[in-house]
């Protein structure tokens, strides 16, 4: 008999499912994504991911079983996150945990989809991540952390208007490089000069843990189409424009994303950073980390590449809450808005 739990993610557009050991050893790791559905729309269309959820949710959940090699009756407990996200798509995970927690007689454990990205920044090391500062920069976040425990998270800041993935995606749009924006910008940047425009960097002068990245994404479309009001004529865009703009694009966002880390480690006074979340998949951002590190001697971990963008093995921090007893009723319900500014024990 295995002593393992089945994990289940939904929240956004990946259905997702994990079967992992106590040991936080990942066992399986399944993940649907609904990309080419949402493609055509240049973002997520909540309707269409629910709906796409729940055809693939009991295909995926099979999977995880069968490629970790566990059966239902090995499972110990259902992690299952439902917070924050589209509230149709978190509805389709819990509704499956409940029933499989119901039905197999085993706790049912919800976690923070949040809070599970920073998780990840710990699987496959040795090293204690907690506490730690935290950032996690995604598509729909970008917010810093005081992380004190795995089931102790303080929001410290968050973005003021665009996520950073987010902007990715709509300056991909204004490129005509497709979606999700990242990949294709962290691409067409390695042909592009970083330093050929050089486009703001918001909120930097200000104390607060806070971030902004539309002022960054107008400049961008500026750029592109010219200034409204201006009788300048705007170059074409040819290859290697886009490819210099959308360097300096991603040159501007790591900059920001770097330095408010190193504000928030100093004024928390951490000496350990966990960074995780799809934006934290990008190699020019993960090398200016690595940086970080050597210029300020503080310790940081990045969320291993495979667990940056959304996936459920990140739900072994059901582990640590359910470590903790912290198991939810089958009266638990999805909370899809804002992130709560706190959550302890
Ligand atoms: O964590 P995630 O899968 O979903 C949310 O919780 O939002 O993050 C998706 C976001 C998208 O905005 C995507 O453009 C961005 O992460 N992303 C990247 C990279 N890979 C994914 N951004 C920059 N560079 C990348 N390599
Ligand atoms: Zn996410």
């Amino acid at each position: 008999m295995k002593d393992v739990l089945l994990a289940i993610e939904s929240s956004c557009d990946e259905t997702a499912a994990a079967v992992i050991d106590r040991n936080r050893n990942i066992l399986s790791n399944v993940v649907a994504t609904q990309i080419e559905l949402h493609e055509p729309f240049g973002g997520v269309v909540p309707e269409i991911a629910s709906r796409a959820h729940l055809e693939r949710l009991v295909p995926v959940v099979d999977r995880a079983l069968r490629e970790s090699g566990a059966e239902l009756g090995d499972l110990s407990a259902i992690v299952v996150a439902i917070e924050p996200g589209l509230v149709g798509s978190l509805l389709v995970g819990l509704s499956a945990a409940k029933a499989l927690s119901l039905a197999l007689d085993v706790p049912l454990v919800t976690i923070n989809h949040v809070e599970a990205h920073l998780y990840a920044c710990g699987l496959e090391t040795d090293r204690e991540p907690f506490p730690a500062i935290g950032l996690v920069v995604s598509g729909g976040h970008t917010n810093l952390y005081d992380c004190r425990s795995p089931v102790e998270f303080e929001l410290l800041g968050s973005t003021i208007d665009d996520a950073a993935g987010e902007a990715f995606d709509k300056v991909a749009q204004i490129l005509e490089l497709g979606f999700p924006g990242g990949p294709v910008i962290e691409a067409a940047a390695r042909n592009g000069d970083p330093k050929a425009f050089a486009f703001p960097r918001s909120m930097l002068n200000d104390p607060r843990p806070l971030l902004s990245f539309s002022g960054l994404k107008t400049a961008v479309l500026y750029t592109v189409r010219g200034t409204p009001g201006s009788s300048a004529e705007v170059p074409p865009l040819t290859d290697q424009r886009r490819a210099d703009i959308a360097a300096s694009f991603q040159a501007a966002v790591v900059d920001v994303l770097v330095r408010k880390c190193e504000q928030a480690l100093r004024q928390g006074n951490r000496q350990r950073l966990l960074v995780g979340g799809g934006v934290a998949a990008n190699g020019v951002f993960r090398s200016a980390l690595a940086d970080l590190s050597g210029r300020t001697g503080c310790e940081v971990l990045i969320s291993p590449k495979e667990y940056c963008t959304d996936n459920a093995a990140m739900g072994a921090l059901g582990w640590a809450r359910l470590e903790r007893g912290l198991v939810a009723g089958l009266d638990a319900d999805v909370v899809p808005g804002l992130v709560r500014k706190k959550s302890t024990e």
